[in-house]
């Protein structure tokens, strides 16, 4: 197959890209490098795809680009791409949610329109918001609760509204919370690790008590690739990794892995995180025939491996 990859420098991007050029795929990786993190990370991300010849890389936002000519010799399109960040979409950053989040993926959608390419959107378990009905379910009631969440629910609706009124194939992912190797910066795990590694503390939002259902980066990779195959066009689908723990236990299953204590300093809750996310993941199971397979001892413990490996000596460089 011909594929494009949004988004192929960032975590779940280049991760998936690189899946696919093992399988012998060829991919067309688009990102625009955005300064959300540092680029030689993302850098760092896309080494093991240009080995590949079947690689090619258009280093530009997808605003910018002629996307019904790009997506014409392609057989499917994973839309990675986004402006991330639940707690930093707030204020005068939200231009820049609703531009990455909504108008590329509406952009995407219009070049799609008349073709047969599919396209697996990646959304996000933050549809939901906070609620007491958990585990969460596809059909359960959605409202977002952090301008972040708004933005990928209203692409999700896009998706949905290509689909019903001109066809275009899509299927939806909402992961929930995706960790491991290439994680980004921002992200709390990334943050831990790297603060326990270098003796710093680690800040923890609110009592420490709210719940992740957190997912490891080859399982999300994993879904990407059954929803491509199973054809579902039009359903959207719980990606959780069954791993799910509070911030508290998760610093300490870290302690067990590293070997050593973590500082921690207990901060406000941030605006726009929610309490808890668990995923039902009967549906994904049933017409994916996904199932979680990593646990968090080992997917943590690759994590740190390559946080020590990778992340640290990029830094001090
Ligand atoms: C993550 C991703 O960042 C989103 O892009 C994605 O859409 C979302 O998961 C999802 O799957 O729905 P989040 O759950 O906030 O969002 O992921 P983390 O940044 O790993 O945070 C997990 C928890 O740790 C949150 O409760 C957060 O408040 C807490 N945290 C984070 C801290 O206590 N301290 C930190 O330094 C960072």
């Amino acid at each position: 197959m011909n594929v494009i990859v949004t988004g192929c420098a960032g975590f779940i991007g280049s991760s998936l890209a690189e899946r696919l050029l093992q399988q012998g795929h060829s991919v067309l990786g688009i990102d625009c490098f955005s300064d959300f993190y540092p680029r030689k990370i993302k850098e760092e991300n896309l080494k093991p795809l240009q080995d590949y010849e079947q690689f090619q890389l258009v280093a530009k936002n997808l605003l910018e680009l002629d996307l019904s000519e790009l997506v014409k010799p392609t057989d499917a399109v994973f839309h990675q791409a986004a402006q991330a960040g639940v707690r930093s979409s707030w204020g005068s950053q939200f231009e820049i949610y609703t531009e990455n989040n909504i108008l590329a993926t509406q952009r995407l959608l219009e070049s799609l329109v008349g073709t047969e390419i599919p396209l697996i959107y990646a959304s996000s378990s933050s549809v939901y918001g906070e609620t007491t009905q958990l585990p969460m379910r596809e059909d359960h009631p959605t409202h977002p609760r952090s301008p972040y969440g708004v933005s990928k629910l209203a692409a999700e609706h896009l998706c949905q509204l290509y689909w019903e009124n001109y066809g275009v194939r899509c299927v939806a992912l909402r992961y929930f919370t995706v960790y491991g190797p290439r994680q980004r910066p921002d992200m709390a795990f990334h943050r831990f690790i790297r603060a326990m590694l270098t003796g710093e503390e680690i800040e923890i939002y609110g009592d420490g008590e709210q719940t992740r259902d957190f997912t490891f980066i080859s399982d999300a990779v994993e879904a990407n690739l059954r929803a491509l195959a199973s054809k579902k066009w039009g359903e959207v689908y719980n990606i959780g990794g069954g791993s799910r723990i509070s911030i508290n236990a998760s610093i300490k299953l870290l302690e067990s892995i590293l070997g050593k204590k973590a500082k921690l300093r207990y901060k406000a809750p941030q605006r726009g995180d929610v309490t808890h996310t668990y995923a039902d993941t009967h549906k994904a199971k049933n017409d994916l025939g996904f199932v979680p397979k990593t646990s968090l001892q080992d997917g943590l413990t690759a994590e740190v491996e390559w946080i020590q490996k990778v992340v640290l000596p990029l830094l001090t460089q």
